[in-house]
C-alpha cells in the first residue's frame, strides 16, 4: 500500500511543478527577473572559473561584503552578518529572542515565516490587523502600544510591507523604536524591499542599540535562487546573534561575489529596475480599471508588487491564481500572507520583463471571467 503524501511533500511538488514549467512567468514571489547586470554575471562566472566554491566562506561573510553592506545601509557603526537569504537572518533573530512566555508582535498582513519561527520557539504571535482604509493600511504607534507589554520579545515590521506596499516615515519608525525600547523588545526592521521605496529610513539610523535590520539580495538584485541576505546590528547585539547562528560554515561563496558586484553598481542597476517596475505597475493599473469591482487599494506600492483586490469583483483569489497557473503565469493568493484578509486579494510582482506583465494584463478579463466559475481547486501554497 502506498504511503499518503505528507503536507510537506505536497507543498514541495507544488513548487517543483512551477519550476518545471517551461518559460513560467514568475509574478508571484516578488522575485526579480530582469536580465542581470553584466558585472554581476561576470563576478559569478569569475568565481566559478576560479573554483572558489571548493572552499567555505568566512562564517560571518567576506569582510569586503560585510563592509559594503553597512556602507550601503548608511550604518558604518553597525556590523553585518551574511546569511543564506534574509529568511535565515530572521530565523536566527527569532531563535535568539523568542521563548515560551514571550510574544512577537506584527501587523497583519505580514511576512509569515518569522511568525512560524517564533512559534517554533514557543512564543505567542500577536497580529495587529492593518488591512483597512480607515488606518491607511498601516500600523500606528497608538495601536502598536496597545499590543505590547513586558512579554514582547520582538516587534516585527516589514517595511515596505509585503504584500501591501506601504512604507513608514522616519517619524513613524522613530515612534515604533521608542515603543520597543520602552517595553524592552527588539525592533526587527525587515528592509527586504527598501530599494523599491521612495524614501526609506532603516531603524538603525534612529535606534542603533534596540533594533536589527534584515535585508535580502533576492529582490532588488534578483538573486533569490542563490540564497543570500544579511542582518545588520550594533556590535553588542551582533555578537549575541552571531552566537545563535547555524550558518557556521558561511553562506554561498558565488552568491557573495554576486552580491558584492551588485552593491558596486546598485545606483545604475536600480534606476533601470525601478523604471521597468514603475511602467509595469502603470500597465496593471490600467488593466485593473477596466474590470468592474477589481481594485488596487494601495497605489503606488513601495514594493516590487501590487495587491489586486478581487473580492468586489466576485473573484476568489485561489481561482484566479489557478486560472493564471494554467496559462504558465504564477501570481500569489492572499492567504499566503494572511488568514484574516487573504480571501480579498491576489498579489502580482512587477520587477519582471514588461512582456510578462503585458501578457498578464491581456489575459486579465478572460482569467477573471473563468475564475468566477472555477470551483474545484488544487491546494496552493
Ligand atoms: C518580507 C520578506 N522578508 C524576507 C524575505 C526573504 O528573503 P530571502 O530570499 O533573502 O530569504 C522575503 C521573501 O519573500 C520577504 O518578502
Amino acid at each position: 500500500m502506498s504511503r499518503p503524501e505528507s503536507a510537506a511533500l505536497i507543498r514541495n511538488r507544488y513548487f517543483d511543478g512551477l519550476s518545471a514549467t517551461p518559460g513560467l512567468y514568475w509574478l508571484g514571489q516578488n522575485t526579480n527577473h530582469i536580465e542581470s547586470h553584466p558585472a554581476v554575471r561576470e563576478a559569478m562566472l569569475r568565481s566559478i572559473e576560479a573554483g572558489e566554491f571548493n572552499a567555505y566562506a568566512p562564517p560571518l561573510g567576506f569582510e569586503a561584503l560585510r563592509s559594503a553592506i553597512v556602507t550601503d545601509l548608511g550604518t558604518p557603526d553597525a556590523e553585518a552578518l551574511v546569511t543564506e537569504g534574509g529568511v535565515n537572518a530572521l530565523a536566527m533573530i527569532c531563535r535568539a529572542r523568542c521563548k515560551p512566555g514571550t510574544t512577537l508582535v506584527t501587523p497583519d498582513p505580514t511576512w509569515k515565516w518569522p511568525c512560524l519561527f517564533a512559534r517554533q520557539q514557543g512564543a505567542e504571535v500577536i497580529e495587529i490587523p492593518i488591512y483597512d482604509p480607515a488606518c491607511n493600511y498601516r500600523l500606528t504607534a497608538e495601536v502598536l502600544k496597545a499590543h505590547v507589554d513586558e512579554r514582547t520579545a520582538i516587534i516585527y515590521l516589514v517595511d515596505p510591507n509585503n504584500p501591501l506596499g506601504i512604507r513608514y516615515s522616519r517619524e513613524e519608525i522613530e515612534s515604533f523604536a521608542a515603543i520597543a525600547r520602552d517595553c524592552g523588545a527588539l525592533l526587527v526592521h525587515d528592509c527586504t524591499y527598501r530599494d523599491f521605496a521612495d524614501g526609506h529610513t532603516p531603524a538603525l539610523h534612529l535606534a542603533l542599540e534596540g533594533a536589527v535590520v534584515s535585508m535580502s539580495f533576492s529582490k532588488w538584485l534578483g538573486l533569490a535562487g542563490l540564497r543570500i541576505g544579511a542582518l545588520v546590528a550594533a556590535p553588542g547585539l551582533f555578537d549575541e546573534l552571531a552566537q545563535t547562528s547555524t550558518s557556521v560554515l558561511g553562506a554561498s561563496v558565488v552568491a557573495q561575489r554576486a552580491a558584492q558586484a551588485g552593491l558596486a553598481v546598485k545606483t545604475e542597476w536600480m534606476t533601470k529596475v525601478r523604471g521597468i517596475d514603475r511602467a509595469n505597475k502603470a500597465m496593471i493599473r490600467e488593466a485593473t480599471a477596466s474590470i468592474e469591482g477589481l481594485a488596487l487599494p494601495i497605489f503606488p506600492s513601495h514594493g516590487n508588487f501590487l495587491v489586486l483586490e478581487t473580492v468586489a469583483a466576485g473573484i476568489r483569489p485561489e481561482a484566479l491564481v489557478e486560472c493564471y497557473r494554467r496559462q504558465g503565469i504564477m501570481i500569489r493568493q492572499g492567504t499566503y500572507h494572511t488568514q484574516r484578509f487573504g480571501d480579498r486579494f491576489v498579489k502580482v510582482s512587477t520587477s519582471v520583463p514588461s512582456n510578462w506583465v503585458e501578457k498578464f494584463c491581456t489575459l486579465l478579463p478572460e482569467m477573471g471571467a473563468q475564475a468566477r466559475t472555477l470551483n474545484d481547486l488544487p491546494p496552493q501554497f
